[in-house]
Formats: C-alpha cells, sequence, structure tokens
C-alpha cells in the first residue's frame, strides 16, 4: 500500500550563501490528493522553500518524499516524481523550440524519441498549446510561456506537483484559464501565490509563510475568514471571498 503522506517536511532551515536565513524551522506535511496553498508576502520564503521539495536545494534530510529523505533519491526519479514550475517560466524554457523543450524530460526518463515527441504532443494538447510545438519558447506571451512550462514538468508524469506564483504576470483572462487547467489536473499540488483568490478557487488547505516561517496551517475555508491573520502577514482576504 502506498504511503499516504506524499511529502512531509520537518523542521526546515536554510540560509542563503550571503546570510539571508530564508527558512527558520519550516514544518508541514501534503497528503495524497491535497491541494496545499502555500501564502505570504514577497521575501517570506515560499520559493526558497518549493526549491527543496525536489531537490534542488538539499542537504538537511529534513524534506521526505514517500518516506524517503530527498538525498536519497536518484536526482532523475525525485524531479520525475515532484514536478515544479518556476516562478518564472523562462527559468524552465531552455531549448530552441517548444516541442524539445517538453520532450527533454521524457527522453531523460528514458522514452524513444518517437514516444517522446508523442507524449509531448499530447501534454501540449492537454494545456492548450498544440498549437506552439515548433515556437520559440522565448518568443512566446506570458500566458503561453506559462502553459509551456508547465507543460514541461506535466510531460514526466509527476505524482506531485509544485508551483511557484502560477498567475504572476498574467491579464485576468489568462488567469482565469490557468486557473482552469490546474484545476483540471488530478495530481496533488502545492501552490505558492499571495493571489488569495486563486487560493480560494484551488486549493483545499493553507499555510500562511512568513519571515520564514509557517504561522498557520488550515482548511481554505478557515484561513482565509481570519483577517487578522491575514493583515498580520501582509495579506488581505479576496472581497467576496
Ligand atoms: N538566490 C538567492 N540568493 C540569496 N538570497 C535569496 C535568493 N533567493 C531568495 N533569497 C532571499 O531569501 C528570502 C526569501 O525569498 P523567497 O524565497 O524568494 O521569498 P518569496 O518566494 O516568498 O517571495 C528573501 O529575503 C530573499 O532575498
Ligand atoms: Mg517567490
Amino acid at each position: 500500500m502506498s504511503d499516504p503522506v506524499l511529502l512531509e517536511v520537518a523542521d526546515l532551515r536554510f540560509g542563503w550563501p550571503s546570510g539571508e536565513e530564508a527558512l527558520r524551522g519550516v514544518s508541514l506535511a501534503l497528503a495524497e490528493g491535497e491541494t496545499l496553498a502555500l501564502i505570504g508576502r514577497n521575501g517570506a520564503g515560499k520559493s526558497t522553500l518549493l526549491l527543496h521539495l525536489n531537490g534542488i536545494l538539499h542537504g538537511t534530510r529534513a524534506v521526505r518524499v514517500r518516506g524517503t529523505p530527498v538525498e536519497d533519491w536518484p536526482a532523475d526519479e525525485l524531479r520525475a516524481t515532484v514536478g515544479l514550475v518556476f516562478e518564472d517560466p523562462r527559468d524552465q524554457l531552455f531549448m530552441p523550440t517548444v516541442l524539445e523543450d517538453v520532450s527533454f524530460g521524457p527522453l531523460n526518463l528514458g522514452l524513444r524519441s518517437e514516444q517522446a515527441r508523442e507524449r509531448a504532443l499530447s501534454v501540449l494538447a492537454g494545456v492548450g498549446a498544440e498549437g506552439l510545438a515548433d515556437r520559440a519558447p522565448h518568443h512566446l506571451s506570458a500566458g503561453q510561456m506559462r502553459r509551456v512550462a508547465l507543460a514541461t514538468v506535466l510531460a514526466m508524469e509527476p505524482e506531485l506537483l509544485v508551483i511557484d506564483e502560477p498567475v504572476m504576470a498574467l491579464d485576468p483572462e489568462g488567469r482565469e484559464a490557468i486557473i482552469a487547467l490546474l484545476a483540471s489536473l488530478p495530481q496533488a499540488k502545492i501552490i505558492a501565490t499571495h493571489d488569495l483568490a486563486l487560493v480560494g478557487e484551488l486549493c483545499d488547505t493553507v499555510a500562511v509563510m512568513d519571515a520564514g516561517r509557517i504561522h498557520a496551517t488550515g482548511p481554505v475555508g478557515e484561513i482565509l475568514r481570519d483577517g487578522g491573520l491575514l493583515r498580520a502577514h501582509g495579506l488581505r482576504a479576496p472581497r467576496n471571498g
């Protein structure tokens, strides 16, 4: 039987080489099928935490995926299991064409080139980017780039999606489209954002982060109703939430 706890973080501490203490003892757990919002003002430590979840930053054995510390996972397997979508899609896309970018993960996992291509095209269709396969990633619009960045991760068929600021810099239509797309994906998710309306639409549970610590965790309705808690950490409840 598989472990119902997909991901566990226990007292994670991390300082950047600059001396910035970005994580000051973070603990959280994510169950199978759960969507967790990680909310907090700029600089709270959200992105730094997410970089630990698929082993990009590692070394303290504080993060376990399916019970195994990330340090003990083969790197490729971990990155295929925990798919991280970066805050800036430009950090995710580095090949000359969209198709090559989305095929990259599957090829790395050992698929033959024809299988990898088929999987990439099918994932691109799934995110509504089927027409972009031959385009240069860096010439896409912000919304298109977000879809393609998500596709590069989905192409590895991860069990857990970790998504950093999915709607940043999108217009209202692009934002709605990404929210609908994320809602349609069956995987467990951790979504870092300060868009509390998105949190209300997509998430089951919420962790409030500030100054490198998690200050509260609870069901989405409970946390979003707590105006005092949100204001204390530089956030504001959605108007009709
Ligand atoms: N690459 C980096 N090098 C040094 N310090 C960083 C780096 N990335 C983030 N920080 C610092 O870590 C702290 C947390 O930042 P970050 O994780 O980006 O917060 P958030 O994603 O919540 O806005 C900030 O003080 C930030 O300046
Ligand atoms: Mg961030």
